[in-house]
């Protein structure tokens, strides 16, 4: 996923203020001409925000069936979810929920194809479909940087896949803006999708410092990048009452084990880098996690200690698009977990949140911005 024109994107940006605005309008329609313009593009022009909330028995059922499948881990059911969601999209194609967990189905297809025992060509497809309903959750709701940052992250992949460099600019600038909304979230989203680029790389580089940012953040100081510990930011959790950070640097219903899958990712991110000692440190981190114990990927994350300098190599070797591995041999972006690690609910995990309640939640979480 070679990313190209960012220098010189960078020079002109500057250049425009430093420009008489006479300049600045001749300089600014190149760029547009040639792709390149600063604002978030996306396909669709226009939405209607109004019908944005607007819920209906199809739409409610197909959005809680999509939360079932995704919290029990079900690829084999995406066709199903896409069928229902697709049905109260055609019903109102401006309903949030349903847009956004369309962009979000498709991409949980893409991500986990490992899933397959084999992997059709027409995989794909749900890239570009992903990306086009992306860009219209971010048309209805341009307040959320959560749909920003996979926005992002979405037109850097299908602008690779496509061989469309501006696309992938695009997508990148993009995500910056996505991180200086949320950085909490975004450092990582958006980082985790450069974590599949050559570890030689200056934005693998970049993904890998997002990572340790994203710990700055989430615990509100420069952390200890020497002795990675985290057990005096324990109890943080039970006091955070910045619900950006509650959200994101936490676990949640919406992902249970996020932080596990946090550490995961970035612990294979420097055995990538070469520091495998380091990163031993960090799969560590996982297992201080209170809803450890309920995890499914114990065991996937063991292996990955054990192996972490053999798979330094592994690690770093090209994985192949349409092609199978063993999860304990790739990174957690190109494993059939890329997303569960983070979203699968264990038995436990679902008694634990039996009396759970989406529509309140949703509310007082602020998870649709209001
Ligand atoms: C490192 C953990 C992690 C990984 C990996 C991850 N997510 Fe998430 N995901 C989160 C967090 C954290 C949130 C935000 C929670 C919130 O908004 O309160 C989130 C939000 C979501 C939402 C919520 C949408 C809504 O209605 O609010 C969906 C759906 C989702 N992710 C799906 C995915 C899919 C599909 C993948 C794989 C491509 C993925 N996630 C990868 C942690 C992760």
């Amino acid at each position: 996923m070679p990313i190209f024109f960012l220098c010189a994107l960078q020079i002109s940006q500057k250049q425009l203020r430093l420009f008489s605005m006479k300049k600045a309008l001749i300089l600014f329609s190149l760029l547009a001409m040639l792709g390149c313009t600063l604002s978030v593009k996306t396909v669709n022009r226009k939405k209607d925000a109004e019908e944005a909330e607007k819920t209906t028995a199809l739409s409610t059922y197909a959005n809680n069936y999509f939360w079932e499948q995704l919290h029990g881990g079900h690829y084999e059911n995406l066709d199903s979810v896409l069928f229902y969601l697709s049905a109260a999209y055609n019903e109102n194609p401006n309903h949030l929920e349903t847009v956004a967990h369309l962009g979000f189905s498709h991409i949980w297809a893409l991500s986990e194809r490992r899933k397959l025992d084999t992997i059709p060509p027409t995989i794909t497809d749900h890239g570009t479909l992903a990306l086009k309903y992306f860009g219209e959750a971010y048309k209805l709701n341009p307040k959320d940087p959560r749909i920003l940052g996979f926005l992002a992250d979405l037109k850097m992949a299908v602008g690779s896949i496509s061989d469309d460099k501006s696309l992938v600019t695009d997508g990148y600038f993009n995500g910056k803006k996505s991180i200086h909304q949320w950085k909490e979230f975004n450092y990582f989203t958006v980082g985790y999708s450069l974590s599949q680029l050559s570890h030689e790389s200056w934005q693998f580089d970049k993904a890998l410092e997002w990572q340790w940012k994203t710990l700055d953040e989430c615990y509100c100081e420069k952390f200890d990048r020497e002795h990675p510990d985290i057990t005096k930011y324990l109890p943080m959790e039970a006091e955070e009452d910045d619900l950006k950070r509650k959200r994101a640097c936490w676990n949640s219903w919406i992902a249970p084990h996020n932080v596990e899958g946090f550490y995961m990712n970035m612990g294979d991110m420097l055995v990538k880098d070469g520091d495998w000692q380091k990163a031993v440190e960090v799969y560590g981190l996982a297992k201080q996690i209170p809803e450890y114990e309920s995890w499914d990927f114990k065991e996937l994350l063991q292996k990955r200690i054990d192996s972490a300098q053999v798979n330094v190599q592994k690690f770093r070797e090209p994985v192949l698009a349409g092609q199978n591995y063993a999860d304990e041999d790739i990174m957690m972006i190109h494993s059939s977990v890329s997303c569960m690690a983070c979203h699968q609910m264990s038995d436990a995990d679902k008694a634990n949140y039996a009396d759970f309640d989406w529509e309140r939640y949703k509310k007082e979480y602020k998870v649709y911005g209001h």
